[in-house]
């Protein structure tokens, strides 16, 4: 691993931290991890670096953390690193606004073309008061918290790494009071085509691009959301900036900002001393009595991007095109629950279980259910069926990167098929590996099914064995080290330009 290559520390700003406090039943104070890849890939970097986090308080015991700190960071140790906590407490009805009517469902769903324009969103008041008194109240918050980190360190000069849309207007917040300060944000969503971004009214949309140029390099899963994005800056703020679509660079206001792709991945070492781990084991003997010859599986936060329900209802033309399989598969569904409290995600849980309840009624018998959901958040279980599936469906609609692919990918034992959506930001790196398919197109995932299940075992092995060098040989440190090479390499262009 690159040893960090500044001088002083890095602060990481995120909406969801590393580390959540709870009580436990002894009243004690407990830490939970936060969950996600891009929690253990910069716990990785604390390893080389100073790291201070900021992020929102997610519970009351967080609340209470950040009291006992005066409002600023506290150090902590965090499987076995040691990084210093700073919790950003912002008020439950604001934050309502700013996570439930704007981040989720607004942004997400325009960033994932999730929208059904010809019936909603409806912009109303209500819309542009989540904006000011939601959105644009937390960004200030948390723009607050990283200027007084900066301040506290004087002439040293940390390097920020933002993420992600919950905090696209925080950068021009932070570099009008800190013009000097180093900012990087790295996107996690697609970035969509520039008139996407049309559903927002004028100001809001060109605040969230404004906001992004101020940082000094803007980060992304691949290249075609670079090319989106440049494109944008263009279409949506063109008499402020001009766009280098050649070098990646958008000049404004005289400063020249780098779009970039750094595809994430996972830490491959650590996750498969994970599949072997004594709760995975055990959870492999539960997916094994439950599997019958040929186990088809998705592992997916409920989320309507994921494209859940299509995969169902090609599985249920699979199953009318080939009878003979009946009795002798299984689809397991292993579903997080997500943002319930949006009424977007709640219809969509209602759908699902709808459209399962019909083709189970439909193929089902008294002894087997063709299709088995389990809306759960039990990830060492999801590691077990990674281990076993034949099939893994990966249909989104669109997806940032779809880290279940490489994970699953990596530790597979069966040789089994990959299916992938061509709009998973995944597809540019195991596109030529996976069965390739339009996530709309029924008929393709309904056949795609079918032709994992028939290949021969030597095409399986081969395609298996492909995606998973792929992964290992662009894990999760090679994501960390481009980007800390090429922050080496602004701040030094930087210096230069004095
Ligand atoms: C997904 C996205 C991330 C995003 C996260 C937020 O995992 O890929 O980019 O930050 O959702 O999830 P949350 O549970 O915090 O709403």
């Amino acid at each position: 691993m690159e040893r960090c290559p500044f001088e002083n520390e890095l602060i990481l700003v995120s909406n969801r931290g590393p580390i959540s406090y709870t009580r436990g039943e002894d009243g004690e104070l407990k830490t939970v991890r936060g969950g996600g890849g891009l929690v253990t890939a910069l716990l990785g970097v604390a390893a080389s670096c100073e790291i201070t986090w900021i992020a929102s308080a997610m519970t009351p015991e967080d609340t209470e953390i950040s009291i006992r700190a005066g409002g600023g960071s506290t150090k902590v140790t965090h499987d076995e690193h040691r990084l210093g906590l700073r919790f950003v407490v912002s008020d439950p009805e604001v934050y309502n606004k700013f996570y439930n009517i704007i981040a989720n469902p607004l942004i997400w769903f325009i960033q994932h073309y999730l929208w059904d324009l010809s019936v909603v969103p409806d912009i109303r008041h209500n819309e542009f008061e989540a904006w000011e008194n939601g959105y644009q109240v937390v960004n200030r918050e948390f723009a607050d918290a990283v200027c007084d980190e900066l301040d506290a360190r004087g002439n040293e000069r940390p390097v920020v790494m933002l993420h992600d849309y919950h905090l696209y207007t925080c950068p021009s917040l932070v570099r009008e009071r800190h013009p000097e300060a180093f900012l990087h944000q790295f996107v996690h969503i697609p970035w969509p085509q520039s008139d996407s971004w049309r559903v927002l009214p004028r100001h809001i949309r060109q605040a969230i691009v404004r906001g992004l140029l101020a940082n000094d390099i803007v980060a992304f899963h691949t290249q075609r959301y670079v090319r989106n994005f440049l494109v944008s800056c263009e279409e949506l703020i063109g008499a402020e900036v001009e766009v280098d679509f050649a070098h990646s660079v958008v000049i404004v206001a005289g400063r020249k900002v780098w779009a970039r792709a750094y595809p994430i991945s996972i830490d491959c070492a650590d996750f498969e001393r994970l599949a072997e781990s004594e709760s995975v084991l055990e959870e492999e003997r539960y997916i094994e009595a439950l599997r019958r010859e040929y186990l088809v599986l998705r592992v997916d936060r409920m989320d309507l991007s994921k494209n859940i329900v299509r995969g169902f209802k090609a599985f249920d033309m699979f199953l009318d095109a080939h009878p003979e399989f009946k009795q002798r598969i299984t689809f397991l569904a292993l579903l997080q629950p997500s943002r319930g409290d949006v009424k977007e995600y709640n219809i969509y849980r209602e759908q699902i279980m709808r459209e399962v309840e019909v083709i189970n009624t439909k193929h089902g018998t008294t002894n087997w259910m063709p299709i088995d959901v389990r809306m759960q958040d039990n990830f060492m279980r999801s590691v077990a069926a990674y281990k076993q599936f034949d099939v893994l469906m990966v249909n989104a609609i669109y997806d940032g990167m779809n880290l279940i692919a490489k994970e699953a990918g990596l530790i597979n034992r069966h040789d089994g098929v990959l299916i992938l959506s061509e709009n998973t930001g995944a597809h540019e790196e195991l596109g030529e590996y996976c069965l390739s398919v339009n996530p709309f197109d029924l008929e393709s995932q309904a056949e795609a099914i079918y032709q994992a299940l028939v290949m021969e075992q030597d095409e399986k092995s081969h395609r298996a064995g492909m995606i998973r060098d792929t992964v290992k040989h662009n894990d999760i440190q090679k994501w960390i080290e481009t980007q800390f090479v090429d922050i080496k390499a602004k701040i030094s262009e930087k210096t230069q330009a004095g």
